[in-house]
């Protein structure tokens, strides 16, 4: 119907409207803050998964869940040394090292008791991943659909009633104005970066929700939900347009949240008690559970997705 052009100017704008929206409503509310962490359950015993842990909000999770006793493993491109956070190579932009990684982890006999899917591009210049999929749908969504997926087994074989294995998708307001096209999910018919990040937070949004339900009907002690950080200063903004990429730095450091504070909701959506179970699953944001577009649950939207993803998994 637009023009690419015209396509790319229409999604820029309605992204960061949305942006300002949610900027807005997040200085107006009031922060929500985890209760201290000596009043966290200890996670002694417990190993956890955090992708991109090495910077921003995953960090935070990871160095907060660390503390709490659980043994860590971060998953990263860029890794170093960090005791007591373990660094391992996971390139979600390739399916190998992602299957890599899984292997490695299994090979070392460890439960797996939470999944932070957190690892996120956004508005990258065009681009494809190693197996030719569109960089923010391939790294932000199908990458971690995969990676799920080989680690659900070892999710359900860890989760016991009372203390659920759990996965943790770290996905954003931008869902909202995302669309979920199956014959294009790579966006070769028509291309804007913030409409592809907009997309793939939406894919994570509904994977999140159909594993769920999955894992509810199965019986399996695991959970699946989502969670938005809010708006967080950490580099994932360094694609911004140039002009705004000033303006965001001279606001974000006064506006936006901490990393520490956009890792408080996800924290909780990881740890507290009080999701435990039934109680778990949906959408989670500045600490309490949050509307998203019908999109969401639709249960045939979800189906066609988990389908055409496992084959899009398939080597052809
Ligand atoms: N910041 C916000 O305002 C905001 C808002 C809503 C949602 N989120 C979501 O929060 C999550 C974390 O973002 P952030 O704000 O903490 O951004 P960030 O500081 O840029 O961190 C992103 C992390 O993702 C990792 N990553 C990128 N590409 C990867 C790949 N191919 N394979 C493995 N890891 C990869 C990076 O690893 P390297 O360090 O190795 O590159 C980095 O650790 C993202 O999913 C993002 O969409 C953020």
């Amino acid at each position: 119907m637009f023009s690419p052009v015209l396509f790319r100017l229409v999604s820029a704008i309605k992204l960061y409207l949305l942006g300002l929206k949610v900027l807005v409503i997040q200085l107006f509310s009031k922060r929500f803050e985890l209760p201290g962490w000596f009043t966290m359950p200890r996670q002694d015993g417990k190993v956890a998964i955090v992708t991109g842990g090495g910077r921003g909000i995953g960090y935070e999770v990871a160095r907060h869940m660390a503390k709490l006793g659980a043994r860590v493993i971060i998953g990263t491109v860029l890794y170093c040394t960090l005791p007591p956070l373990e660094f391992k190579k996971l390139d979600l932009a390739s399916l190998q090292s992602v299957r890599q990684f899984v292997q490695s982890f299994k090979e070392r006999d460890l439960p797996l008791n939470i999944l932070v899917n957190n690892a996120g591009v956004m508005l990258v210049p065009e681009a494809c991943t190693e197996n030719g999929f569109e960089l923010h749908f391939g790294v932000n969504y199908l990458g971690h659909f995969l990676l799920t997926c080989l680690l659900l087994d070892t999710l359900k074989l860890s989760g016991k009633s009372g203390n659920f294995s759990r996965v943790v998708n770290v996905s954003s307001s931008a869902h909202r104005n995302g669309e979920i096209r199956l014959n294009d999910l790579n966006c070769r018919q028509r291309y804007s970066a913030h409409a592809a990040y907009c997309h793939s937070k939406l894919a994570q949004l509904i994977f999140s929700s159909h594993l769920h339900r999955e894992l509810e009907q199965g019986g399996f002690p695991v959970s699946s939900c989502a969670v938005d950080p809010g708006m967080v200063d950490t580099s994932l903004y360094r694609h911004l347009w140039t002009p705004l990429r000033l303006a965001h730095g001279l606001v974000s450091r006064l506006l936006f949240r901490t990393p520490t504070e956009g890792a408080a909701t996800v924290l909780y959506a990881a740890l507290s008690p009080t999701l435990e179970g039934k109680c778990g699953g949906g959408y989670w944001a500045n600490g309490r559970r949050d509307a998203t577009t019908p999109l969401t649950f639709d249960p045939e939207v979800q189906q066609l997705l988990w389908e055409t993803s496992q084959r899009l998994l398939v080597p052809q």
